[in-house]
C-alpha cells in the first residue's frame, strides 16, 4: 500500500521569523499524525531555521528547487550538498513556474533529478499541461515528453525513491481544482508512463500527488481517486489551520 504524502509548497511566501512560526505550529498540529508523511517546502533562506524546529517532530523539510552542479559560479543557486547538510529530505523540481518563468526544461528537470538522488535526497518531480495543451488534445503527449524526460537515465532502483506532482497548469493558484476524475484520469496515465517504464510493481509503489488548488474543502474527494497519493499544496499551506485539514483528510482515509 502506498502512503499518502502531503507536501507544502510555500513558494516565495513567509520571512523567516513567520516560516519559523508556521513550521512551529505545523508541528504542534501534527504531533498525533502517523500513516501520513508530511512535508513542508520553506524559502531557501527559512529552510535552516525551519529545519531547527521541525527537528524530532513528524514533519520534513523540502526545498523549491535546486543547481544541479555542485558549486562555483552560479549566482542566485543553491546546491544539493547544501541542502542535505541543513537536513533537508525532498527537493521540488521542474515546478511548473520554474518551467515558465525560469527556463526550467524536461532536460534540467532531469539533471536536477539525477542530483538529488546521487546526493541520496529524494525529488518531486512536477509535470504538468497548461489549458492550451489540454484543450488541444496534447494531455498524453505532454505527459509523457515530461516523464520520460524527467526520467532519463535513472534506474528502477531510484526512481521508486521519487515522487511526482501532477499538477495541471491551469489548476495552480486560480482556484480551479480538477474535477477528481480529471485528476484521476491524468494520474492513472502516468503510472502506466511509469510501468512502461519500469515495470508495474514500480509503478504501484510510487507515489503520486495531485496539486493544483487544493484545499480543505476538495481534498477527500481527491484523496478517494486510486491514483492519487497525496497533495502538493501551495495557498493551502499557508496557514497552519487548512494545511493541517488536508493531512487530517489523508490521514483519516
Ligand atoms: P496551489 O499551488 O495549491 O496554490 O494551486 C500548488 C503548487 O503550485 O504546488
Amino acid at each position: 500500500m502506498r502512503s499518502y504524502i502531503i507536501a507544502g509548497n510555500w513558494k516565495m511566501n513567509k520571512t523567516v521569523a513567520e516560516s519559523i512560526a508556521l513550521a512551529e505550529e505545523i508541528v504542534a498540529k501534527t504531533k498525533g499524525i502517523s500513516k501520513t508523511e508530511v512535508v513542508i517546502a520553506p524559502t531557501y533562506l527559512a529552510a535552516a531555521k525551519v529545519a531547527d524546529v521541525i527537528k524530532g517532530s513528524n514533519v520534513k523539510l523540502a526545498v523549491q528547487d535546486i543547481h544541479w552542479k555542485d558549486q562555483g559560479a552560479y549566482t542566485g543557486k543553491v546546491s544539493v550538498d547544501m541542502v542535505k547538510e541543513i537536513g533537508a529530505e525532498y527537493v521540488i523540481i521542474g515546478h511548473s513556474e520554474q518551467r515558465q518563468y525560469f527556463h526550467e526544461t524536461d532536460e534540467t528537470v532531469n539533471l536536477k533529478a539525477k542530483k538529488v538522488l546521487g546526493a541520496g535526497l529524494k525529488p518531486i518531480i512536477c509535470i504538468g499541461e497548461t489549458l492550451e495543451e489540454r484543450n488541444g488534445g496534447k494531455l498524453e503527449s505532454v505527459l509523457t515528453a515530461q516523464v520520460e524526460g524527467a526520467y532519463k537515465d535513472i534506474s528502477g532502483e531510484d526512481a521508486l525513491k521519487t515522487v511526482i506532482a501532477y499538477e495541471p497548469v491551469w489548476a495552480i493558484g486560480t482556484g480551479v481544482v480538477a474535477t477528481d476524475e480529471q485528476a484521476q484520469e491524468a494520474q492513472r496515465y502516468v503510472r502506466s508512463l511509469v510501468a512502461k517504464l519500469y515495470g508495474e510493481s514500480t509503478a504501484e509503489a510510487l507515489r503520486i500527488q495531485y496539486g493544483g488548488s487544493m484545499n480543505p474543502g476538495n481534498a477527500a474527494g481527491l484523496l478517494a481517486q486510486k491514483d492519487i497519493d497525496g497533495g502538493l499544496i501551495g495557498g493551502a499551506s499557508l496557514k497552519a489551520d487548512s494545511f493541517f485539514s488536508i493531512i487530517d483528510a489523508a490521514e483519516k482515509r
